[in-house]
C-alpha cells in the first residue's frame, strides 16, 4: 500500500499534462533566459485575468503547449534572436484561452511591455508573407575582395585599400551594405543600371549588341566569381548612417 502512495504522490509532484478540470496547464519553455523573464512578466498577468495556473518545464518535459524557434504553431512574439512560436500540443479550452489572450491586445501589450531597463526586449512578430529560403553564401571570402578590387574597385570603394582609387560619386560598398535588400542587388548587380552596358557574366549575359559596344572597358566575370563577391561583401560592415555629421 505504502508504494502505491508513493507512485501517486510522485506523479503529483512531477509536472504532467493538465487535465482540463484542473484550471492549468503545462507549458514547455526553451533554455534561453531571455524567455524565462519575459515569461515571469508575462505568465502572471495572464494567470490573474484567467485564473488559469500555468506550470513550466523544460523545452523537452511533456507539455500541453511548447515555445519554440523552429517555426512551429503560430508566431507569438520575436527578440533574443529569433520568432518565438506558440504550439498547442492539448486542445483545451485553457490552452486555447492562452493562445487567445497571447494573441490579443493585453497580451501584445505585456509582451511589449517587458522592458526591464527602459527598452522593450520582445517585439510582435512580422508577419512574414512570403516564404523566404535563404542560400547560404558558400564563396570565398579573400578571392571574393580580390575579385571586388579589380572589379569594382574602380568605380566603387569597396573597402579602405582602394578608397583613393575610386569614382567619389559612386556609392561605397559599405554604404549599399545598409540596403535592407543588399544581397539582391549585388546578386542581380549585372542587370542594374549601369552595369548592363559594361558587364559580361559567362554563360548568363548575351553578348554586347555590335552596335552598341561596351563604353569602357568591359568586366567579365563568371557567376562563381559573384558568388565569391557576394560572400566577401557579407562581411562589410554597413556604414553607420546614424553618425553625426562631423562637417559638411
Ligand atoms: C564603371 C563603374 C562601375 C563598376 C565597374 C561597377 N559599378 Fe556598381 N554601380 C556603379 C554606379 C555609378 C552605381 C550607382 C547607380 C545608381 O545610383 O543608379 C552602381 C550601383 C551598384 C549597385 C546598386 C545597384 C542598385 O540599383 O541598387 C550594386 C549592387 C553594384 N553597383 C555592384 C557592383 C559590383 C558587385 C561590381 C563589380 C563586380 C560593380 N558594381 C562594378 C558603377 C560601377
Amino acid at each position: 500500500v505504502r508504494f502505491v502512495i508513493c507512485v501517486c504522490l510522485l506523479f503529483h509532484i512531477l509536472p504532467s499534462p493538465a487535465t482540463a478540470q484542473e484550471k492549468s496547464f503545462v507549458l514547455a519553455l526553451p533554455e534561453a533566459p531571455e524567455i524565462g523573464v519575459l515569461m515571469d512578466y508575462v505568465l502572471p498577468r495572464f494567470s490573474l485575468k484567467t485564473s488559469v495556473r500555468i506550470t513550466r518545464v523544460g523545452a523537452d518535459g511533456p507539455a500541453d503547449m511548447a515555445l519554440n524557434a523552429q517555426n512551429i504553431g503560430m508566431p507569438v512574439f520575436q527578440g533574443a534572436g529569433a520568432v518565438w512560436y506558440l504550439e498547442t500540443i492539448t486542445n483545451n479550452d485553457h490552452t486555447m484561452r492562452f493562445s487567445d489572450w497571447i494573441a490579443s491586445e493585453p497580451g501584445s501589450r505585456a509582451i511589449t511591455g517587458f522592458a526591464p531597463e527602459g527598452v522593450a526586449l520582445f517585439t510582435l512578430p512580422e508577419i512574414i508573407q512570403t516564404l523566404e529560403i535563404i542560400v547560404p553564401l558558400t564563396g570565398d571570402i579573400a578571392m571574393g575582395e580580390t575579385l571586388s578590387l579589380t572589379n569594382c574597385g574602380r568605380c566603387h570603394v569597396v573597402n579602405e585599400s582602394n578608397r583613393m582609387k575610386a569614382i567619389g560619386s559612386t556609392p561605397s560598398f559599405a554604404l549599399m551594405r545598409t540596403f535592407e535588400d543588399w544581397r539582391d542587388r549585388f546578386e542581380t548587380f549585372y542587370v542594374l543600371n549601369p552595369h548592363p552596358a559594361f558587364t559580361q557574366i559567362k554563360d548568363v549575359t548575351e553578348a554586347f549588341d555590335p552596335a552598341r559596344p561596351s563604353p569602357i572597358v568591359p568586366m567579365a566575370i563568371t557567376l562563381d566569381d559573384l558568388e565569391d563577391i557576394v560572400t566577401y561583401v557579407a562581411t562589410i560592415v554597413p556604414a553607420d548612417l546614424g553618425a553625426p555629421i562631423q562637417s559638411q
